[in-house]
């Protein structure tokens, strides 16, 4: 998935007699999921949200490492606060999640206005260090190994009304070649079911409409527990939550994702036809090197199972273009694996080198000019078999999930189907959370045009 940056939220007009909190948001879901407990931590401490850094007494920046971009991205983000510190020595600037743990003292090497850098171990510990910099007006490195401490139960405060992300499950077991997060997340650790179906029910009954289980490999869910519970029992148990009546999940892996999985999709009423299933490459040889457990064939066969069983399901995948060893015949391998799977959507990303991943040590690494340009190939192929899926679309009625106003234009709305297309369709009587039906009229590579149809 992309690297985004997202900060969102109401700001407060009231006259500032409290204090305030901002939490900038970069890389993936459980990020995103980190930060509400983030949030919920401060919320408890009595500060209260802002959207503007201006007004924040605490600045969170909340980092993802798995490419060398996103770092460079951030690090300029974290530069561009220096001025804001300059003129209020009192603001505390946080830095938090995967580029922390990994960083950990450099940061503040390279960020001396940082007064605390907070690892993805120590996220729950967020009260007890801001009270030590607040009393002590010193800087704390709070970066521990994994299970040096237990995860007590934190409050999240949800940024929207209508989805809500459950980490099922914490860390990566797998150790992909060219992947950071296996040592910046530590081995997988899932939460029990009864947590999870507690969340969830609680969910529901404050309103969220629609629940994302989430996990680096959620298929892989409850190895580590010593109960027999498995990703499809997890997913069979929330299905039958009646408040809730949509089901997401992801990352799903191909090694993992099972016969089982598959039938309790087909077979759950609330569980979207939807599979995120990254590819990563159609090439048997760069898969190997990759470490990533299975082959081309064997992915393939596993698209025809689950498009044979779930009726109208979208699968969309990641795909890694330029790692080390991809000559000019297997990338065409990974070309002609995309028009033979036909995805609804691949996210595509330039190989990174990470450093202390097996991969940043590998021979053969593709200059960057060949990167850019497989890049380049490889997303107008997909671009073109997006768009011919999504026009088959056109004339037919989808259930969409209302999600809010279209941020460029204040008259239309916005929402997914279950399939995860995003609509856009001419405002009406719709609410924020309802489901409705939407008659798609018009078929976009990204994007979906409709009209209401009830
Ligand atoms: N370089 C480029 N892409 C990467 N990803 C993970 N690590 C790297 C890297 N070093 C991609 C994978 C993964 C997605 C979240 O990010 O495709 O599925
Ligand atoms: Fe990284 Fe592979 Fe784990 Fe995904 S499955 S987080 S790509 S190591």
């Amino acid at each position: 998935m992309s690297i985004q940056e997202k900060n969102s939220g109401s700001t407060p007009v009231e006259a500032k007699n409290r204090e305030y909190f901002t939490t900038i948001t970069y890389g993936c879901q459980m990020n995103e999921s980190d930060s509400e407990h983030i949030a919920g931590q401060l919320q408890s401490m009595g500060y209260q949200f802002t959207a503007d850094i201006h007004v924040a007494d605490i600045i969170i920046i909340n980092t993802c490492c798995v490419r060398e971009s996103a770092e460079k991205k951030i690090y300029g983000k974290i530069g561009e606060l220096k001025k804001l510190k300059t003129a209020k020595p009192d603001l505390v600037i946080a830095i938090s999640g995967c580029m922390a743990q990994k960083d950990k003292e450099a940061l503040f090497k390279k960020a001396p206005h940082v007064d605390l850098v907070i690892g993805t171990h120590n996220i729950y510990q967020f009260v007890e260090n801001i009270k030590q910099i607040k009393a002590s007006k010193k800087k704390v490195l709070a970066v521990g190994e994994e299970g040096e401490r237990p995860s007590p139960a934190v409050p999240a405060v949800r940024k929207g009304q209508v989805s809500a992300w459950v980490p099922i499950m914490h860390g990566c077991n797998n150790f992909c070649t060219y992947c950071i997060v296996p040592y910046v997340r530590g081995r997988e650790r899932s939460r029990p079911l009864e947590d999870i179906v507690t969340e969830v029910t609680e969910l529901g009954k404050a309103g969220f409409k629609e629940i994302t289980l989430l996990g680096q490999n959620v298929n892989s869910y409850g190895k580590d527990t010593p109960t027999n519970a498995d990703f499809a029992d997890l997913l069979q148990a929330i299905d039958q939550i009646d408040s809730i009546e949509r089901i997401r999940f992801m990352t799903s892996h191909p090694r993992d994702m099972n016969e089982k999985v598959i039938e309790v999709i087909k077979n759950g009423a609330k569980i979207c036809e939807h599979v995120h299933l990254p590819v990563q490459s159609g090439s048997d040889t760069i898969l190997a090197r990759m470490n990533r457990g299975y082959t081309a064939d064997h992915y393939r066969r596993l698209v025809e199972q689950i498009r044979e069983k779930i009726p109208d399901v979208s699968i969309t995948t990641d795909i890694i273009v330029g790692f080390p060893g991809e000559t000019e015949q297997l990338f065409e391998e990974t070309l002609a694996f995309l028009k033979m799977i036909r995805f609804d959507a691949a996210y595509t990303f330039l190989y990174s080198p990470r450093s202390g991943t097996p991969a940043a040590e590998m021979t053969e690494q593709v200059p960057p000019e060949i990167k850019k340009r497989r890049l380049q190939q490889l997303m107008q192929v997909q671009n073109e078999i997006s768009l011919t899926i999504n026009k088959q679309l056109e004339g037919r009625r989808m259930e969409v999930l209302v999600e809010g106003t279209s941020k460029n234009d204040v008259h239309k709305m916005t929402g997914r189907t279950r399939t995860n297309k995003i609509v856009i369709w001419d405002k009406t009587q719709e609410k924020i959370g309802q489901l409705v039906e939407v008659m798609v009229t018009g078929a976009q590579t990204w994007v979906l045009k409709g009209q209401i149809a009830n």
